[in-house]
């Protein structure tokens, strides 16, 4: 492929590869001075519409550790904002013959949309609530260095589905590799086609959570919610937060995951955050060690 777009389309041996590769690339991730030569000469453009901490970093960090120049385009101070369009942006950036662009929108399809536009290779860094590839290969990654696979393992996301790009590459992903995949959530925010992506559909925490493997917790987007949609974080953190009374329906060895931003006292209990069974961090990490995996796996795809 020269282009990653999304989970969807992609099977479980190409899944199982990314997986392997960025497990070999998490060993250097702690070596300092370890720079690799894979993408020396060529040029990665962070093109994020949305904020990002994680993400973007980490993209940086994954494509200097293999040698590639990076250039982090400042939308705000961009001729965007005099009116040029997505599409014209990404048509000017592409003439400067650059090899990668990772792209974040706010717009569902907007990704796939620009990279039919260009010459060179296009990442989703997240379009709206559709897709967040890396971040499920991540989340995967993470998985599996815990569990030792992910087929047959109980998976609970919980919270704000709707809205998540997080859940749906999560879900295309374990669905793939045979996970049993559960989403938790008010009903509001579950949707109603959440049975067509296959997910066994829970309303109450008590009842999803029980022997589950992975506790997966995401973020309110309230971004993406019309005000009557936003919930009391209050009423919100008593029935959906995870706290330790919930998370002890989980089984014994369950790890929690959330792909960050935290808002604790929402979503999480601030101490869950911080325990032991959190791999909160350990999902960064692998960040980086999967987006180096991404790279390494698109350079015999880059444009000539
Ligand atoms: N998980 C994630 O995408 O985080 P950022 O929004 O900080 O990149």
């Amino acid at each position: 492929h020269r282009h990653l777009l999304g989970i969807e389309g992609l099977k479980a041996p190409e899944i199982e590869g990314l997986l392997d590769l960025a497990e070999d690339a998490a060993k250097s991730i702690r070596r300092p001075g370890e720079v690799r030569t894979d993408l020396r000469g060529r040029t990665l453009i962070n093109l994020f519409f949305e904020n990002s901490t994680r993400t973007q970093s980490s993209f940086e960090f994954a494509a200097k550790r293999l040698g590639a120049d990076v250039m982090n385009m400042s939308i705000p101070t961009s001729s965007m904002q005099k009116g040029e369009t997505l599409i014209d942006t990404a048509v000017t950036l592409n003439a400067m013959w650059p090899d990668l662009l990772v792209v974040r929108h706010q717009a569902a399809g907007a990704v796939e949309l620009l990279s039919q536009k260009v010459d060179c290779s296009v990442i989703n860094a997240g379009d709206g609530a559709h897709e967040h590839p890396t971040q499920a290969l991540l989340d995967a990654l993470t998985i599996r260095r815990h569990k030792g696979r992910i087929s047959r393992l109980i998976v609970a996301l919980c919270g704000d589905i709707l809205h998540s790009r997080v859940a749906r590459s999560n879900i295309l992903l374990l669905n793939t590799m045979g996970a049993r995949v559960r989403v938790i959530g008010p009903s509001t925010l579950l949707g109603s086609a959440i049975h067509k992506l296959g997910v066994e559909v829970y309303t109450s925490m008590e009842e999803g959570l029980a022997d589950a493997d992975v506790v997966m917790m995401l973020r309110l987007q309230r971004e993406r919610m019309t005000s009557s949609l936003i919930p009391s974080q209050r009423e919100y953190f008593h029935f959906f937060g995870l706290d330790h009374e919930k998370l002890k329906l989980a089984k014994p060895d369950a790890i929690v995951m959330h792909p960050g931003p935290m808002n604790r006292g929402v979503e999480i209990d601030s101490v869950i955050a911080d325990d032991e069974r959190s791999v909160v961090n350990e999902q960064v990490e692998m960040g980086v060690a999967v987006r180096m995996a991404v790279l390494q796996a698109l350079i015999p795809h880059l444009r000539k």
